[in-house]
């Protein structure tokens, strides 16, 4: 007889506690922690007939064939995997429900089909009527790719060991159950225990199974963090729902570079990707107006001109606002005192606000650059030259520090129409090409507001 063991595990980081607790010991979170059970005999399921069993082999002997890669015909999607799918991987798409990540597996897999042959689409949240009318919608039809509404694991690898797909989706992960456990489908142990199995099924059978998880702020459900560590490549689809772009960001790949970033804007019939973010992001700038100026950035391996927008006003209440979205809060705080100390602003007084176009998140300190200049642009209520865009890392003694691809960052400027880079004077002695533009070398703060406003 298996017998029942209850304890609390935590949503957030999976920890567990044979008690009730308000706050989770590990990560911190609040109410995180709720009840589980699990038996504590499992008994042996028909699972692993169907895993099988794998045999020590020598390095030398394992050939060439595991890790190869097949394109998902979508470029942006290519390039956050690192270059396509990889045979035998787990990736896990994590987002907000509503944000598209159906959809964008079901493109997907319409690419992967073309290229590969039959692939199967589990779906535990909508009927095979229901992704048909989605599939129209996209305007796509196809004999490879088959649909199963189901949610049992079991039955589940035991339709994918008979149809021998060459990817399996599985929509989403928080409802697929496996049988050994008693707790419900979404609760911690069963994400895990279903992932852990999937994992399994995947390395033995070659199979790349995407799994989507969707983000939750609380509640019985588990997010997809808990799983992190788990499957191969984690991939985050964010965007804002008033926005029509979406971002398709890594953030673990064992198969890949992390920070890379796909874009995309979901349109009428599904989504579409974006080649040049870059003139998107820049669409609906304002020109001529302070407190905005174009950086540089480099999201992994690509260039992209973002606006950084900042608002600096009087305070009007004793402790003076700082808000920043896109960029880090902690920077930001310390490149104020920066601009105060060495370049004589004042801004002890003000309320600063910052802000992103675009819903983009940029963390690479060639931002740093941007923030300084729009702030004392804002301040001094002064325009920055539309044609002028600038990048660099700022130090705390004020000096602008080199950064890394100085020449792609050039090259990707010259392509929408920019005339003048104000760039850290130790990137400028090493650039070959400056692509037909103005280049002005920095080496501090004070030469930076100087080469910007004049
Ligand atoms: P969906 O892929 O179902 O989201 P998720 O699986 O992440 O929950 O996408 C849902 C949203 O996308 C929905 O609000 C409708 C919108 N959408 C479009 O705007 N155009 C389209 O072609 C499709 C298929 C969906
Ligand atoms: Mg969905």
């Amino acid at each position: 007889m298996p017998k029942i063991k209850t304890f609390f595990q935590c949503q957030t980081c999976g920890y567990t506690s044979p008690k009730w607790l308000g706050r989770c010991p590990d990560c911190g979170a609040w109410n995180s922690l709720v009840e589980e059970k699990k038996e504590t005999v499992t008994r042996h399921s028909s699972l692993v007939s169907h895993l099988g069993k794998a045999e020590p082999r020598s390095l030398s002997s394992i050939t060439g064939e595991y890790g190869q890669r097949t394109s998902t015909g979508i470029k942006e999607l290519d390039r956050v995997l690192g270059g396509g799918v990889v045979a035998g991987s787990v990736v896990l798409i994590g987002g907000d429900p509503g944000i598209g990540k159906s959809t964008l597996l079901l493109q997907t897999f319409s690419g992967l089909s073309k290229e590969c042959g039959k692939v199967l689409y589990v779906s535990g949240e909508e009927s095979p009527e229901q992704i048909k009318i989605r599939s129209e919608r996209l305007s796509i039809n196809s004999e490879e790719i088959v649909l199963l509404s189901e949610t049992s694991l079991e039955a589940i690898v035991n339709a994918a060991s008979k149809l021998a797909p060459k990817a399996i989706v599985v929509d989403s992960i928080q409802t697929v159950y496996t049988e050994e456990l008693v707790s419900a489908p979404g609760s911690v142990s069963q994400v895990r225990d279903c992932a852990a199995k999937l994992m399994l099924f995947a390395k033995r059978s070659d199979i790349p199974v995407f799994l989507v998880g969707h983000v939750t702020k609380e509640g019985a459900i588990a997010g997809p963090r808990v799983l992190e560590h788990i499957v191969d490549t984690v991939l985050y689809f964010e965007g804002d729902r008033g926005h029509s772009y979406r971002i398709l960001r890594t953030v673990k790949n064992r198969f890949g570079s992390t920070n890379e970033i796909g874009i995309f804007e979901m349109s009428d019939s599904g989504l579409l990707e974006v080649e040049n973010p870059s003139e998107l992001f820049l669409l609906e700038r304002p020109l001529n107006v302070s407190g905005s100026t174009v950086v540089a950035s480099l999201e992994g391996t690509r260039p992209l001109m973002v606006e950084i927008q900042s608002l600096v006003s009087q305070t009007n209440f004793g402790v003076p606002r700082r808000t920043t979205i896109g960029v880090d809060f902690n920077r930001v705080n310390l490149l104020v005192a920066v601009l105060e100390k060495r370049a004589g602003l004042y801004l002890g007084g003000m309320d600063i606000f910052v802000n992103v176009v675009g819903g983009l998140r940029i963390i690479e300190p060639a931002v740093d650059l941007g923030i300084i200049t729009t702030i004392a642009s804002s301040l001094k209520d002064i325009p920055v030259d539309p044609k002028i865009f600038v990048f660099g890392e700022v130090g705390l003694s004020g000096e602008i520090r080199a950064v890394t691809q100085a020449e792609a960052r050039i090259k990707e400027a010259s392509k929408i129409g920019f005339k003048r880079a104000v760039m850290p004077l130790g990137n400028t002695g090493k650039i070959k090409n400056n692509f037909g533009l103005e280049v002005i070398g920095i080496k501090n703060v004070e030469d930076c507001l100087e080469a910007v406003f004049t």
